[in-house]
């Protein structure tokens, strides 16, 4: 069994994060997305995977993610041209998936889930396709699964009018080799692209053995800030340990589950957890409350700030007002005038959002 996991795309939808970088390296609790699709599979014993990137971003995903040693991983990059597709990532990647059974991840979603009990499904029954579903409050928005009562797939269907249920397809799948025969025989969609859902059509038209199951944990989406911030605030809840390396002063306190890395100071400083901070941080008359991430080398000085994710060097320096809900990317800065401005000063780059109140 091997595994690709797609970090290819556009990523419009975090503009104007992935204009400089990849969506699937954003950090959620200061760890690329990617990297815990990484480990889930590790988890689950499969060590060969395949990396799909694009000529955009991925020699930095190549750079940030190495040939797998840290995880236990063999890790190769396969580069898509074009990002014309799932079903056509499956297509680009079959020199390195060859006549081996797989496991497909997208890079951008995070599944609290056990991804053995489904291999072992898989192997069990012989599926040619598994696909895992989630329920959701908004089926509208997704590819929805109709399933008979013995789990077997009847129809998918794209983002439909009426959902025929609320089960939405998580971004993991299970093939056997059945799948390329049926992307060779798919047209690209509406859209452009040659869709995995019409591949996965094509296999149970076919009368392939395609099942799905529900997975029993939480899915989180982290196309969009609010989903970030939400997946961010998940697992800062649920797998945040407290762990101390920094350089905390006499006059800080910190309560709740906290954790601190190396070369870090925080002096004269109220932390409230669950927080992660990284390495090399310096954090100053700042009250960093529940739900924060910051990234390595960030500065905050004279700065409040709650349920927000700052990527690495970001600096933040004399503002009076909570910050909340923010997403604040790699090396911005956030700084007061020296005197009550009369007039605010910005240089923001495309598709930023800014409110001011
Ligand atoms: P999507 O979120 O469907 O597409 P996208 O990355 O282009 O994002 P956006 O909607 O914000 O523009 O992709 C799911 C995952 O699959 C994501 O990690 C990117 C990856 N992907 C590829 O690797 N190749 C592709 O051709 C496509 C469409 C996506």
């Amino acid at each position: 069994m091997k595994a690709i996991i797609l970090s290819g795309g556009k990523g419009t939808r975090l503009r104007p994060l992935t204009h400089t970088g990849a969506k699937q390296l954003v950090p959620v609790a200061n760890k690329p997305i990617l990297w815990y699709g990484i480990e889930d599979l590790v988890s689950a014993g499969i060590i060969d995977i395949g990396i799909i990137i694009s000529p955009e971003t991925g020699a930095e995903v190549q750079a940030k993610t190495g040939n797998g040693e840290r995880f236990g991983a063999n890790i190769s990059y396969i580069l898509q041209e074009q990002p014309a597709g799932l079903a056509h990532a499956v297509k680009v990647a079959q020199p390195f998936l060859g006549d081996s059974s797989f496991i497909m991840y997208l890079g951008d979603n995070l599944v609290q889930t056990d991804l053995k009990i489904f291999l072992d499904e898989f192997k069990l029954k012989q599926l040619d396709a598994l696909t895992l579903l989630c329920p959701v409050a908004n089926p509208s928005a997704f590819g929805v699964a109709r399933v008979d009562e013995n789990g077997r797939v009847l129809q998918l269907i794209e983002k439909p009018k009426v959902p025929p249920s609320n089960l939405a397809l998580v971004g993991i799948y299970l093939f056997n080799t059945s799948v390329h025969e049926a992307i060779a025989n798919i047209q690209p969609s509406a859209r452009g692209e040659l869709e995995i859902t019409d591949a996965i059509q094509y296999l149970i038209d076919q009368s392939r053995k395609v099942e799905a199951q529900k997975i029993q944990g939480w899915w989180l989406d982290t196309g969009k800030k609010d989903d970030l911030l939400e997946a961010n605030r998940v697992i800062l809840d649920t797998c945040l340990v407290s762990a101390n390396y920094g350089d905390i002063d006499a006059h800080s306190q910190i309560s709740g589950r906290v954790q601190i890395g190396e070369n870090t100071k925080v002096i004269n400083s109220t932390i409230r957890g669950p927080v992660i901070i990284g390495e090399n941080c310096h954090i100053e008359n700042c009250f960093i409350g529940p739900y924060s991430s910051i990234a390595d080398d960030a500065t905050l000085i004279h700065a409040d700030l709650e349920h927000s994710v700052l990527l690495q060097g970001a600096k933040i320096t004399g503002i009076q007002q909570r910050i909340v809900d923010s997403l604040i990317g790699q090396r911005a800065q956030i700084k007061a005038a020296p005197q009550r401005p009369k007039a605010l000063r910005f240089m923001i780059g495309d598709d930023s959002q800014v409110e001011v109140i």
